[in-house]
C-alpha cells in the first residue's frame, strides 16, 4: 500500500486552484479506479495523475497494486475485493479517512469468459462474469452519495460493442456488460435527477489494446464538458478523436 502523500499533497494545491476557479476540470478531484492494475487501468491512472487529479487504485492483487504504484508513483492504491460489499463499505471509509469524498469512480473490472457456441455459455463462466458486475453494482451503490454530493461527480465503465452486437459464443458476456450498461443507465437517471453537476457514461469498445492511452484521455475529458453533455451517453472508443456520442435509451 502506498499513500503517495506528497503527490496527494501538491494535488490538493490543484485542488484549491480548482475550486477557486470553479466546478472545472479534473484537476484535484479524488477519481477512484476500480480495477487499475490492467493496462488500461495503468493508463487511465497515468492520464488522470498527469491532469492533477488524485487518483486510488483498486484491485485485488497487492503485487499488481505495487507494480502501478512503481509505474505511476503518484497513485494511492488499497487492495480490496470488490465483489464483497463489505469490502467495499471498509474501502469507503479508509478513502473518507485518508483521502476524503470521491469524486470520480472509473470502474474497469471485466474480463472476458466465452466460446463454444450457446452451448458453451457455462454456469461457471456466468458466474464469473456477474462477479464483474456485482463489483460494479457494489461500488456505485457505496459511492453514489459521494458522487451526488461532489461538484463535479463522474462515473464511468467500459463497455462493449457485444451489446449492440451479440454473438452466441459471447452470449454470457454479452448479457453481463448489458446488464453493466444498464445498471450505469440507472445511475445516469439518479444524477439527472439528484445531482445535474454530476454524470455518468460507458465508453464501448471493441478491442482495448492499443486504445489504453485514448481510454485515458477520454477518462479526463469527461471533468472538461458539462455533465448535461455526459450524463447518459455511450461514447465509442476509437483510434481517433471521434467523440460522437449518443445517449442512452431510457
Ligand atoms: N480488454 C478488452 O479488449 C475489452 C473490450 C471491451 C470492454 N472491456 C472492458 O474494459 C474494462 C477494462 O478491461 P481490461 O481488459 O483492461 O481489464 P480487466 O482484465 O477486465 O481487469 C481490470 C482489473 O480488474 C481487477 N479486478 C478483477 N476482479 C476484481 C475484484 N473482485 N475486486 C477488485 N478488482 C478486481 C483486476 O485486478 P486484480 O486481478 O488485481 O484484482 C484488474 O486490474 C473492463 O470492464 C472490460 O470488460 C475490455
Amino acid at each position: 500500500m502506498t499513500d503517495a502523500a506528497e503527490t496527494l499533497s501538491a494535488a490538493d494545491q490543484a485542488a484549491r486552484t480548482s475550486t477557486e476557479a470553479g466546478p472545472s476540470g479534473v484537476a484535484g478531484r479524488l477519481v477512484l479506479i476500480a480495477g487499475a492494475t490492467s493496462a488500461s487501468g495503468e493508463a487511465v491512472a497515468r492520464s488522470l495523475t498527469a491532469a492533477g487529479a488524485r487518483v486510488v487504485a483498486v484491485g485485488t492483487r497487492q503485487d499488481a497494486l505495487d507494480a502501478l504504484a512503481a509505474a505511476v508513483p503518484a497513485v494511492a492504491t488499497r487492495p480490496c475485493d470488490l465483489a464483497d460489499a463489505g469490502a467495499v463499505a471498509n474501502l469507503a471509509t479508509d478513502v473518507h479517512e485518508s483521502f476524503g469524498r470521491v469524486d470520480g469512480l472509473i470502474h474497469l473490472v471485466g474480463g472476458w469468459r466465452g466460446g463454444g457456441g450457446l452451448a458453451g455459455q457455462s454456469d461457471e463462466d456466468w458466474d464469473f462474469l456477474e462477479r464483474g458486475f456485482r463489483t460494479l453494482r457494489n461500488t456505485t451503490r457505496t459511492f453514489f452519495d459521494d458522487l451526488v454530493a461532489s461538484p463535479a461527480g463522474r462515473l464511468a465503465i467500459v463497455s462493449s460493442t457485444a451489446v449492440e452486437n451479440p454473438y452466441p459464443g459471447g452470449a454470457n458476456y454479452a448479457a453481463a456488460k448489458a446488464a453493466a450498461d444498464a445498471w450505469v443507465r440507472a445511475v445516469a437517471q439518479g444524477f439527472a435527477k439528484q445531482a445535474p453537476q454530476s454524470a455518468a457514461a460507458v465508453f464501448v469498445v471493441k478491442a482495448l489494446s492499443g486504445l489504453e492511452g485514448r481510454l485515458g484521455d477520454e477518462v479526463v475529458g469527461l471533468w472538461a464538458e458539462p455533465a448535461t453533455d455526459v450524463n447518459g451517453r455511450r461514447i465509442p472508443l476509437g483510434p481517433s478523436p471521434s467523440r460522437n456520442p449518443e445517449r442512452m435509451e431510457s
